[in-house]
């Protein structure tokens, strides 16, 4: 039997990916392993028949060996987009980014689990403005010195049912009149979540991908403004996006981090900072093309 631990699959991508690695290996011998911290919430994962979720704090080092125990890869999925304030990152992105994959390193190392995909974020950089990307970079460098047979992701901004972007601002839309919104101009190229996982499970199992950093995109960049317009239009609540000042858009984000899932900080408009599309003609990994936009949306978006 193949064993996948697949930690963070319960997530929006994780639950894709592992869903995509089901179908291609449903006449296998596989089994996917998916920590969680609350099983109740992996309820659509339960009716896989190869995958097994199961309640485990994986930042406990004794916890990891034992799901690391006889895997023959794992998936690090792990991610957050408030981790707090700090030089040169928040504590929460620290343990959540950082020390996770040096843990999951470890722990790989001492299970003789040698093959490790991570999914860290485009423009991940240890001078980035955000704790975020520089906690994503460090991530990076630790699994990357750990010597493993690794694969990293780096995807723009991911799309698709259940996502917390387009389906946020169509849903926002159908109570706001209008948009404030904090960080209009920034630039984004996003994937379609069903190509990040495709991307991933090619790389599983072809070993070119071995020592490969794939920076995922979709065919087309957007502003902010533009897209929050467009999932307005398209969940058929039009609203007009009005840009906020850099001084308001700061002290909205401020506020914002007083209230549980806000959505919201000021690390975020910091990531916004730096342009997250494909430097170079984006390509997906072993020649698959990227899903346009809006080909997908309106099928998730429509209310
Ligand atoms: N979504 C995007 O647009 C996007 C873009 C670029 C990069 N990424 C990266 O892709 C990865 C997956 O993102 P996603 O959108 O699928 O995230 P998600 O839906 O929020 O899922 C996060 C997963 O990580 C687990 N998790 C979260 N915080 C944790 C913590 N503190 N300790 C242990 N487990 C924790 C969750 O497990 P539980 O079941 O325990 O909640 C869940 O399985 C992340 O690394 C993210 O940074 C995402």
């Amino acid at each position: 039997m193949s064993g996948i631990l697949v930690i963070g699959g319960t997530g929006f991508l994780g639950s894709a990916i592992v869903c995509e690695l089901a179908r291609r290996t449903a006449s296998a011998d596989f089994c996917f392993t998916l920590p969680t911290r609350r099983r109740e919430r992996a309820k659509h994962l339960l009716v896989l028949p190869t995958a097994r979720v199961v309640d485990a704090d994986v930042h406990d080092p004794a916890t990891l060996a034992r799901l690391m125990a006889g895997q023959d890869a794992v998936i690090s999925l792990v991610g957050i987009l408030k981790g707090g304030e700090g030089e040169p990152y928040g504590r929460g992105f620290a343990r959540a980014h950082v020390e996770l994959p040096q843990k999951i390193a470890a722990a790989a190392k001492v299970a003789g689990v040698r093959r490790v995909l991570h999914v860290s974020a485009l423009k991940a950089a240890t001078d980035a403005p955000s704790g975020y990307l520089r906690s994503k970079a460090a991530g990076e460098a630790a699994l990357m010195a750990a010597g493993l047979d690794l694969t990293i992701f780096r995807p723009s901004v991911i799309f698709g049912p259940g996502d917390s972007f387009l389906t946020l601002f169509a849903r926002m839309a159908k109570i706001a009149p209008f948009f404030p919104l904090a960080g209009a101009e920034a630039r984004f190229q996003p994937i379609w979540v069903e190509d990040v996982a495709a991307a991933v499970a090619d790389s599983l199992f072809r070993s070119e991908s071995i020592g490969a950093t794939y920076d995922l995109c979709g065919p087309t960049q957007y502003s902010l403004r533009e897209l929050v317009s467009y999932a307005s239009a398209i969940s058929g609540h039009p609203r007009a996006v009005i840009g906020l000042p850099q001084a308001i858009a700061w002290l909205q984000a401020w506020a914002m981090e007083f209230i549980p899932n806000g959505p919201m900080t000021r690390d975020n408009i910091r990531s916004m900072r730096v342009a997250s599309v494909c430097d170079a003609a984006c390509a997906l990994p072993f020649g698959r093309s990227a899903t346009a936009l809006e080909l997908v949306a309106p099928t998730y978006l429509h209310s």
